[in-house]
């Protein structure tokens, strides 16, 4: 796509189309409606965004930060809140509990230790969710423990809301093998909500897990995976080139622009380089991808590419980069240029309004 539409647009710098976003959106809640979806806002750290999932049916949303929580509820987004990670810091406890407290939208924070619930009672939060390792090495208590935390929760006075477990070392793995796998977890998360489900009560009813490379396999009305009632993917309304090369149903709806400062033509090869590098990029999963062109390295401030065919972009065309993850990359801008479609002029510039922590 050539990309002279962006005009006089200052790089590197995001640019969305809407039509592809929505598209994404409302794919994604035709699969998974209203609150069988707590969409993910990491993945695009944007309240633009996030009014778009609403207005697709979606009221309850995941959250990685603190500030993530604190500016979807200032900005009225949502009803239902969850700050899917385990926070220790007690201002932002406290900060998220006000945050509660002054706009009405609940807030719910994942625990999945003595410590965790402990402080999320002193900070005067009100509903938890027991996080649960179900195979990533990252946070989650064991299955095991999980009825422990929420007798502890229960006492401090929390509402145990239920528990989650995101399985993410299975989210790009082969589609064959992925709903075998994804269910041995969720065996893992299912023993841990029956646990717990006597200790909390009524109000526990949460089984919360997925992403964007697993969504499709909870579908699966079958005893283990039908029973999991909320999907947390974030990535599928941008979409990034490590999902693109999923069969996956979504488009890519977001790329930095970059502008051409540099072109060579010799015996040792032909290249051209555009202005959008390492400080523009989320590089964790590998190279970006440039249409007909093979990306050679990236640097601080620039991305090297050859054609695979035809000739060289031009000294000051503008080139379309198509991130490999999505969510590092949003956290390193501050704002997003919207156009209706590809080949548009740019209508608005959005805020990444949800940065930092
Ligand atoms: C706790 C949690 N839930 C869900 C997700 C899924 O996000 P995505 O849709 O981008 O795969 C992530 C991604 O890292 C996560 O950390």
């Amino acid at each position: 796509m050539n990309a002279d539409f962006l005009g006089d647009i200052q790089t590197p710098a995001l640019v969305l189309s809407l039509e592809a976003l929505d598209t994404n959106i409302r794919t994604m809640a035709t699969a998974r409606p209203d609150a069988t979806l707590r969409p993910h806002v990491k993945a695009h750290k944007c309240t633009g965004i996030a009014r778009r999932q609403v207005a697709a049916g979606h009221r309850s949303f995941t959250c990685a930060t603190p500030l993530e929580v604190i500016g979807m509820a200032r900005a009225g987004v949502g009803n239902d809140l969850l700050l899917a990670n385990e926070c220790v810091d007690t201002r932002r406890l406290a900060a998220m509990a006000t945050a509660e407290r002054e706009t009405g939208i609940m807030v719910t924070v994942a625990v999945d230790s003595p410590i965790t619930v402990d402080l999320a009672a002193d900070a005067g939060l009100r509903h938890v969710l027991i996080d649960v390792n179900v195979g990533l090495p990252r946070c989650g208590c064991a299955p095991d423990a999980a009825r422990s935390i929420a007798e502890r929760a229960v006492g401090r006075g929390l509402i145990v809301r239920g528990v989650m477990g995101y399985e993410g070392h299975l989210m790009t793995a082969p589609e064959n093998d992925k709903p075998s796998k994804v269910e041995e977890c969720m065996r893992l998360l299912i023993r841990a909500f029956d646990s717990v489900v006597d200790v909390a009560g009524d109000e526990c009813r949460i089984i919360s897990a997925g992403g964007t490379g697993t969504y499709h396999v909870f579908d699966r009305h079958d005893s283990v995976l039908g029973r999991v009632n909320e999907v947390q993917a974030g990535s599928y309304a941008l979409m990034d080139s490590s999902y693109g090369a999923q069969p996956l149903p979504f488009e890519q709806a977001l790329y930095v622009v970059g502008t051409v400062v540099s072109t060579t033509s010799g015996e040792r090869g032909s290249w051209a380089v555009i202005d959008v590098g390492l400080k523009s990029l989320g590089m964790d999963h590998g190279n970006p991808h440039i249409a007909d062109a093979n990306v050679w390295f990236c640097s601080d401030e620039h991305t090297t590419f050859s054609m695979i065919d035809g000739p060289l972009p031009r000294v000051g065309e503008r080139v379309l980069v198509r991130p490999a993850h999505i969510d590092p990359t949003i956290a390193m801008h501050t704002a997003i240029h919207v156009v209706p479609r590809w080949g548009d002029a740019v209508i608005d510039v959005w805020p990444v309004d949800l940065r930092h922590w």
